[in-house]
């Protein structure tokens, strides 16, 4: 692995260090031998770890037990680690709120705003900046799998998370320059991961991925010459669709490989059901009452997605006289959600 203190610095910094993704950045840190800047408001918390991880691996860890949403936070984190040698920062707190965005009051929904969103590009714009100075750092901004697509019922969360992800592949871009790595976590740490010799991956929860996100994530491992394993654990003893992802078929030489993503996306569909076009439902009884999504060929699927592209790009408001029929049906289906 990487020496980070060689190639950062002798501190990072870890906002949200008190439980969950970012005490484990803060473990993962220690055990790599950097010290750690552990940022929270539960300071008791804080203090524990700090203890912890400097007598497991010898680090000398600081406690800023700090309100990320109060005013002028994160120029007193700033001047709180002022004289420490900081050369990597884990912009990781975050909250999120689910439900319909109108239930909520626009207080939560504000403070989901600046906590995931305005935070991480101030801490990114604070440190980015010293870091380009001194030529050397990294940034890490904890984005989320929900950035990929707009999420009616986490909207405001969605939409935060997808201004993140979109921010840090853009700094990476901009700040590689200058010596400053960014990476964006989404499921995992993705932008610029390459590690060959990865020969172990352990998914916990496994039944809650689509399996075409398994065998995704099971991608990462195995790229070495060493034998790897990917372990999934999960509460279904007996589950048809995980099975699939230790199910053999035969290519086209006779020898028995693992179904790729296609077959596996398809068994998924097939098992699950597609589920809901604009509603929440992520899987279920399908809305098409004719067409099996299962199994209609997928050449077909991106035709139809081109075709529909090149009628939008020519008739967005679909008010052509030769696009009434399409007009009407798009206009029954937002009616049907409640969106028209
Ligand atoms: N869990 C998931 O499935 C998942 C998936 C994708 C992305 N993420 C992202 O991963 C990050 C961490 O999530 P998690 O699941 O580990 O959450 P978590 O266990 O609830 O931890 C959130 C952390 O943020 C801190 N925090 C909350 N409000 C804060 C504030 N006002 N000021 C300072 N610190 C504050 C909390 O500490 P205190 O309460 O002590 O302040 C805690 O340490 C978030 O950005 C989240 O959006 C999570």
């Amino acid at each position: 692995m990487k020496d980070l203190r060689a190639a950062y610095g002798q501190y990072a910094v870890v906002t949200g260090a008190s439980s969950g993704i970012g005490e484990e950045f803060a473990r993962q840190l220690a055990a790599a031998g950097v010290n750690v800047v552990l940022v929270a408001r539960r300071k008791g918390r804080l203090d524990a770890l700090a203890a912890e991880l400097s007598r497991i691996h010898g680090t000398t860890n600081e406690v800023v037990a700090l309100d990320l949403l109060a005013d002028g936070a994160v120029d007193e984190l700033w001047r709180r680690v002022g004289d420490v040698d900081v050369g990597l920062v884990v912009a990781n707190a975050g909250i999120s709120l689910a439900g319909p965005l109108v239930a909520h009051s626009l207080a939560d929904e504000l403070d989901v705003f600046a906590l995931d969103g305005a935070v991480p590009l101030q801490l990114a714009h604070r440190f980015g900046r010293d870091f380009a100075q001194r030529r050397r750092g990294a940034i890490v901004l904890v984005s989320s799998s929900i950035a990929a697509s707009p999420v009616p019922y986490s909207a405001n969360y969605a939409a935060v998370k997808a201004y993140v992800l979109s921010l840090g592949q853009a700094l990476n871009y901009e700040l590689k320059k200058d010596g400053v790595d960014v990476l964006v976590a989404t499921t995992v740490v993705e932008v610029g991961i390459d590690i060959p010799n990865a020969t172990v991956m352990v998914v916990l929860g496994a039944e809650r991925f689509g399996l075409a996100q398994l065998h995704q994530l099971r991608g990462r491992i195995g790229r070495g010459s060493e034998r790897s394993y990917c372990v999934l654990v999960s509460d279904a003893s007996d589950s048809e669709r995980l099975a699939a992802m230790t199910a053999k078929k035969r290519d086209e030489n006779g020898r028995e490989v693992p179904l790729d993503g296609f077959d596996l996306a398809k068994r998924d569909l097939a098992i699950r059901g597609a589920g809901e076009f604009l509603g929440v439902r992520q899987s279920g009884v399908p809305e098409l009452r004719i067409v099996d999504l299962a199994d209609v060929d997928p050449e077909l699927i991106s035709e139809t997605a081109e075709e529909a592209d090149r009628i939008l790009a020519g008739d967005a408001a679909l008010s052509r006289s030769e696009h009434a029929e399409l007009s009407r049906a798009v206009d029954q289906l937002w009616r049907r959600y409640a969106l028209a």
